[in-house]
């Protein structure tokens, strides 16, 4: 099966190629390598012998990626080029509309022009927004976002509802991910954002790198345990399995359905902070601060529908998401 991948290059799209081509998919990827670095393609061949097809492109921009369309005729895409940034997208909404959005409706009007009939999305746990409970089921509503970040991902979601509505050939899997950290086995893929990391493994993992200084921890006030905020960290190696299951599963059905991927299970900021130490031997620096506007204070995933529906659990421990983090930093 020939899959377009675009934002292939980006953490969870270079991590899923491995698994394609290692499972004897043909990957087409399509990244305008805006949060990526150009050795992306060289890492992935060199752990898995092949390459994909890369094309440095922006998805926004139709008639290029109707040449591709024309050109490379893939059987299904699986959609992860977007912008991610909570905090940015509060101080730049237009360019994350605008470039997450734009990209979606010209690659389904590319789909829909050549007979393109299977697409799986990432989409964020984020659509679940401000006043559902965790654990979150996929049933809950998804209207509420907080940040125009999520919007996109709310907006989107009911773009390929709509769309599935109106062909009953099409099949959608909007994948609800949870919070991915870990890196591959081999060091040579991993999360590496440019310039002051804003999520917590990447920030963790500079601070015992001695990179950066010291970690705050937002808030240890929270209705929690230990007063800090609780999150479903998955390694991204499994959540890239979790893209496998999902194309199988629209190979034999039509419609829409979205699933969460997570392990069902939550680590507070302590806990994370604390198996990291008892991975990597090293002792991270770190102070206790006032809570990051926007933070929920407990978020994890019912996972039991990604496991009825595509066979899919998430395998991998916090030790192993925490080793393969570390890993990935000294081996860059
Ligand atoms: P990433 O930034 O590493 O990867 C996204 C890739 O898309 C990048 O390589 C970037 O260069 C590319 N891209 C962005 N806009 C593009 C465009 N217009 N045309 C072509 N390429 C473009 O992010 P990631 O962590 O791998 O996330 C992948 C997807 O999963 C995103 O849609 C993100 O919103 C979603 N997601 C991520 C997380 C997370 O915590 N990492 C959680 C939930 C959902
Ligand atoms: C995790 C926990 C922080 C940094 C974000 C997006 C979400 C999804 C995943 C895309 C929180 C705490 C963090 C630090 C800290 N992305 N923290 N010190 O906020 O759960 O989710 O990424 O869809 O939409 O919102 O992830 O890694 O930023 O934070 O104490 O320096 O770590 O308060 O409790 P978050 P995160």
């Amino acid at each position: 099966m020939r899959v377009l991948v675009t934002g292939g290059a980006g953490f969870i799209g270079s991590h899923t190629c491995v698994e394609l081509l290692n499972h004897g998919y043909e990957a087409i990827v399509v990244d305008n390598l805006c949060n990526a670095k150009p050795d992306v393609m060289d890492r992935i061949e060199k752990i898995c012998g092949k390459r994909p097809t890369f094309y440095c492109q922006d998805v926004c921009d139709r008639e290029a990626m109707r040449e591709i369309f024309a050109k490379e005729k893939p059987d299904a895409v699986i959609h992860f080029a977007g912008l991610k940034a909570v905090g940015e997208s509060c101080s730049i909404p237009l360019r994350y509309y605008r470039n997450n959005l734009d990209s979606t409706l010209s690659l389904l009007e590319c789909m829909q022009e050549f007979g393109c009939k299977k697409i799986v999305f990432s989409s964020s746990a984020t659509v679940y927004g401000p006043y559902n409970p965790s654990p979150y089921v996929e049933s809950m509503p998804v209207n509420t976002a907080t940040n125009p970040y999520g919007w996109t991902k709310v907006f989107i979601e009911q773009i390929l509802r709509d769309f599935a509505a109106a062909d009953s050939e099409l099949s959608v899997v909007n994948l609800r991910y949870f919070n991915p950290i870990g890196a591959h086995e081999s060091g040579l893929l991993g999360d590496d954002p440019d310039g002051i990391p804003n999520n917590l493994m990447p920030y963790i993992v500079r601070v015992a790198a001695g990179q950066l200084e010291k970690l705050t921890i937002f808030g240890d006030d929270y209705d929690t345990p230990d007063g800090s905020c609780i999150r479903d960290y998955l390694h991204v190696v499994d959540l890239a399995k979790g893209h496998l299951k999902a194309l199988e599963y629209a190979s034999k059905h039509c419609g829409v359905e979205a699933v969460n991927l997570g392990t069902g299970r939550g680590q507070s900021v302590f806990e994370l902070v604390e198996a990291f130490e008892k991975a990597s031997g090293v002792k991270v620096n770190r102070i206790v601060g006032g809570r990051r506007e926007g933070d929920l204070p407990a978020i994890w995933a019912d996972t039991s529908k990604a496991e009825a529906l595509l066979g899919w659990t998430a395998d991998k421990t916090v030790e192993e998401m925490c080793a393969d983090s570390w890993n990935f930093v000294n081996h860059k």
